[in-house]
């Protein structure tokens, strides 16, 4: 059969691209405030405030200070903050004891945030890394391997104090076996039935995450150890799969992927099977690269962040938490 070359062009993809209009009316995912989550980072004392050297534009706050961010979250339609501690290091002990004291920070900047503005959702982290003298998330024992039951039982104790102070969810972040059943189980047996869990289902032992732990101070307690008997190889994906499920059975009420933009493809495939609320983490080292090259004038910050958020709800995120939160919240409110 003699091929003909065509006279016409049937199908013109740019057709729809033409004008505004019909771009706009073909635009699958849109991002929105409600999309958003911001972490953010609270220390001892009145009237602090320290930027994170490796995260411009990221602030360690005392609780004062941290109430007149959340006034602006709140003032900008932002739904939810998660809360990290910084914790000093004369709190810090080899069995983490500090993590579940009811006076302790986190307890307080819950209460504090709470009582001022309770239309906003906190969630805070469940892991022992922030009052570790070792910065594992776990306790350890003389090798230094960190141990499963024994730490899930403080786990426990963690986040049972965090639902006592209103925490609206606990975020265990330390990838322990059976954790989020033990603390479902703790939170259903105390009353605590509307307490949320966002299980951090797939966490990789990342790089990624080196400036949070500047931010919090774990780094030099952590040193040149690291987190690979209990978080995710980077080359695994359907162990994410297996992760997620377990969570899920054990009573998670939404699941996360963490770092984000390296794994969007176990966003996609965590959403597709189970279609349950599913979140990404844009981490610290992600925000780092974006921040430095744009600070460089080597990226257009509004437009790179914008573009970066859209993969994640292409890839099947239900919201992003993402240290970008206050600015993306700013860049919609201008342009709506
Ligand atoms: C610790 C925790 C980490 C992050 C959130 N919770 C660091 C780690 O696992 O070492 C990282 C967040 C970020 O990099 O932005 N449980």
């Amino acid at each position: 059969m003699s091929e003909q070359p065509r006279q016409y062009l049937a199908i013109r993809p740019r057709r729809m691209r033409k004008n505004t209009f019909s771009r706009r009316l073909m635009q699958e995912h849109v991002l929105t405030t409600n999309d958003l989550i911001y972490p953010v980072f609270v220390l001892e004392g009145e009237n602090r405030e320290e930027e994170v050297a490796s995260m411009p534009g990221v602030w360690r706050q005392s609780v004062d200070k941290l109430l007149e961010t959340a006034a602006e979250c709140v003032a900008l339609g932002i739904p939810a903050l998660a809360l990290f501690p910084v914790v000093d290091q004369q709190y810090k002990s080899l069995t983490a004891d500090e993590a579940w004291n009811p006076q302790g920070l986190v307890p307080r900047t819950v209460r504090a945030l709470k009582a001022a503005y309770p239309e906003l959702g906190i969630i805070t982290d469940v892991a022992l890394d922030p009052y570790t003298t070792h910065g594992q998330d776990g306790v350890i024992d003389d090798t230094g391997y960190v141990l499963n039951d024994e730490t899930v039982a403080i786990l426990v104790k963690q986040a049972l104090c965090h639902a006592e102070a209103g925490a609206d969810v606990v975020a265990p972040s330390d990838m322990m076996d059976g954790r989020i059943g033990a603390i479902r189980d703790a939170l259903e047996e105390a009353g605590h039935i509307y307490t949320n869990i966002l299980a951090y289902s797939a966490k990789y032992a990342s790089a990624f995450y080196g400036p949070f732990r500047d931010a919090v101070g774990s780094s030099a307690n952590l040193g040149k150890s690291n987190k690979y008997n209990y978080q995710m190889d980077p080359a695994n994906s359907d162990e994410a799969l297996r992760e997620v499920a377990l969570d899920l059975e054990e009573g998670a009420d939404m699941v996360m992927v963490k770092p984000g933009m390296p794994y969007l493809d176990i966003v996609r495939r965590v959403k597709q099977e189970f279609g349950v609320p599913t979140y990404a983490y844009q981490v610290s080292g992600e925000y780092a690269m974006l921040k430095a090259a744009s600070q460089n004038g080597w990226l257009d910050e509004k437009a790179v962040v914008m573009e970066a958020m859209l993969g994640f709800k292409r890839a099947g995120a239900d919201g992003i938490l993402t240290y970008y939160a206050m600015d993306i919240a700013r860049w919609l409110r201008d342009s709506a």
